[in-house]
């Protein structure tokens, strides 16, 4: 994937200006597609899709017999509910926040409202999925794994699958990383382990791979 030098240079300013020198840098889909390598069997032959729906970026990765064949990122997530939630119940972004996240109570029923935003986000996945279907000949797209923290909304996933009718799986990063169980909360990653797609993946780099 081509990166635009100036974004470059920007990241590994701000990292050498906290006294750091990087070594690797990596685009956060590349990262969700080596997290997924580790974690899930090669599907030969199959085409399969990694969608990361962050807080306000949604990056699409078509990947087949482990090449990316598709990519694009979308400018829309988690924050878009968030931002509705603040429209609508007239509080601030920080405790809409809370509230969508379930911290915080509120009298009324928000489900509707996560609803409508998984349904534009879903109808906006199918969109580029029928694109690559229509302009490449790789054949059908056979599963859909979701990650990144906004694909924890509930509802989204049913909302997705019904939309695409492709089996849409949430990731867990960790499904083949030994975890010792004496050290971690194996609740707590459970919890967090759709979100810790990218995480994962960078931490699978090593200077000097590919
Ligand atoms: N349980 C949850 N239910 C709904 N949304 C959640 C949940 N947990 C986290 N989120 C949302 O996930 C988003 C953060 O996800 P993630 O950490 O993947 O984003 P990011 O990488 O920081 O953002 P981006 O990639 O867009 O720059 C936030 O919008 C947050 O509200
Ligand atoms: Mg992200």
């Amino acid at each position: 994937m081509a990166v635009k030098k100036e974004m470059v240079n920007d990241y590994v300013a701000v990292v050498n200006e906290s006294g750091l020198n990087p070594l690797i840098m990596d685009v956060d889909a590349f990262a969700v597609q080596n997290m997924y390598e580790v974690n899930y069997e090669l599907e030969r032959g199959k085409v399969i899709t990694l969608v990361n729906i962050g807080a306000s970026v949604i990056n699409i990765n078509i990947v087949r017999n482990g090449n990316s064949v598709f990519t694009r990122d979308m400018s829309i997530g988690g924050n878009h509910y968030t931002e509705e939630l603040q429209k609508q119940l007239g509080v601030s972004f920080d405790e809409a926040e809370q509230i969508k996240l379930g911290k915080v109570e509120t009298a009324q029923n928000i489900q509707p409202l996560l609803d409508s935003i998984s349904g534009s986000i879903a109808l906006e996945i199918q969109r580029s999925l029928d694109f690559f279907t229509a302009t490449s000949s790789y054949g059908h797209i056979s599963k859909v794994y979701l990650c990144g923290g906004a694909c924890k909304t509930p509802g989204m996933l049913k909302i997705i699958e019904n939309q695409i009718s492709i089996p849409v799986e949430i990731i867990n990063a960790f499904n083949n990383i030994e975890i010792p169980t004496k050290t971690f909360d194996m609740q707590y990653i459970e919890q967090v382990a759709p979100m810790c797609g990218v995480v994962v993946g960078l931490a699978l780099r090593r200077l000097g791979d590919k």
